[in-house]
């Protein structure tokens, strides 16, 4: 059994396996090579050798337990037709949506734009690095992504006021979730045998919202995922009430992010629980870093938990200091096991 599903289904409390959201991404020398040669990055994304060869570029440099497919949340507004840029200290930028041209966008022509995310899933399931380890599969969550597209931008640059309708949202978020659904079954078929749900904007949603915006759509996700056999983490960042959220989604594993107490939330929670610890952490030195990194494995030590951090890694990180967090999880794992 793969260690990320020993921990999901077996509830092991014995290894903590250990991936890294963005653990392929800009900190990474080998990675910065490729994309400046490659300025457009949903290209990039499209191109399945290249898509592969980053996918695996942690995996060769350290011994990490998993893979996450290199892809982005944006992808599948851009499947949807919408387009969608990177730009140079701004970030993404979308195109102007036509809510009429979703609503009757075909599901085959979807499919057909992603097609390349779903081959290079294939590829990366081929090689032999990955053998015996996990593959994750990603979509962004119903309100995450609805946010880009109507926003046109991350909300960290300026924030519209895409709530003035409210029952605009609720219905472009049921017409969003059969893409991400699709999206969900295409990654699973290619060999993505995990998914996660990032909500990286939950943080955003009024108390009163929470059900129809949160709650509701990616319950319906979690249980979709779960039909096909195949564990779903979500990752609903800076959501206030997590214990709430584990209630009503269900999801097989909750990733916390950075501003969580965790003494205090495996008191509450009885679900596995991933990640936690501030990416921030990493800039720091080796022996701070090891002063963390094992507060977090000592509080987890009798709880089902799989290592990762609060958010993705920053860019900034000097790859060394993964490689030594990565030892410290290792050497975690070679303890003896407690009677
Ligand atoms: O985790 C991984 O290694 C897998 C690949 C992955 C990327 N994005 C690659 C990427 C994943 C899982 C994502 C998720 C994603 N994308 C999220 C959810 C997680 C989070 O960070 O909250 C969100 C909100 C996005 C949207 C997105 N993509 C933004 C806001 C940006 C710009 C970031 C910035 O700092 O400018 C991206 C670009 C992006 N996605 C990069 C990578 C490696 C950087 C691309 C580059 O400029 O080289």
């Amino acid at each position: 059994m793969s260690p990320l599903k020993k921990v999901i289904r077996k509830k092991d409390k014995l290894i903590k396996p250990i991936w890294l959201m963005r653990q392929a991404g800009r900190y990474l020398p080998e990675f910065r090579n490729i994309r400046e040669k490659n300025p457009n990055f949903i290209e990039l994304c499209l191109d399945e050798k290249k898509v592969k060869e980053i996918t695996l570029q942690p995996l060769k440099r350290y011994n990490l337990d998993a893979a996450i497919i290199f892809s982005d949340i944006l992808i599948v507004p851009y499947g949807l037709g919408q387009s969608v840029n990177f730009v140079k200290n701004f970030g993404p930028k979308l195109g102007l949506l036509d809510l009429k041209e979703v609503k009757n966008y075909s599901f085959r022509s979807f499919r057909k734009k992603l097609e390349p995310v779903y081959k290079s899933i294939k590829f990366v399931r081929e090689d032999k690095i990955i053998k015996g380890k996990d593959l994750i599969g990603f979509i962004g969550g119903p309100w995450t992504t609805l946010v880009y597209m109507l926003n046109q931008c991350s909300p960290k640059n300026k924030l519209k006021k895409i709530l003035s309708d409210k029952n605009l949202v609720i219905d472009m978020m049921k017409c969003i979730n059969n893409f991400l659904e699709i999206h969900i079954k295409n990654q699973i078929k290619s060999g993505a045998n995990v998914i996660q749900i990032f909500d990286s904007w939950a943080g955003l949603v009024k108390e009163k919202n929470l059900e129809n915006f949160i709650y509701g759509p990616t319950k319906r996700l979690v249980k979709f995922t779960q039909s096909l056999n195949t564990p779903c983490i979500c990752f609903p960042r800076n959501i206030r009430n997590y214990d709430e959220y584990v209630k009503l989604v269900k999801p097989d594993v909750i990733s916390i992010d950075y501003n969580i107490d965790p003494k205090k939330i495996i008191k509450n929670i009885k679900i596995p629980i991933q990640g936690g610890m501030n990416p921030s952490v990493l800039l720091t030195d080796k022996k701070n870093l090891e002063k963390v990194t094992n507060n977090y494995l000592n509080i987890f030590e009798n709880f089902p938990y799989i290592f990762n951090l609060g958010h993705g890694v920053l860019p900034q990180t000097d790859p060394n200091m993964v490689e030594h967090l990565i030892k410290i999880v290792k050497k975690f794992n070679e303890r003896s096991p407690k009677n």
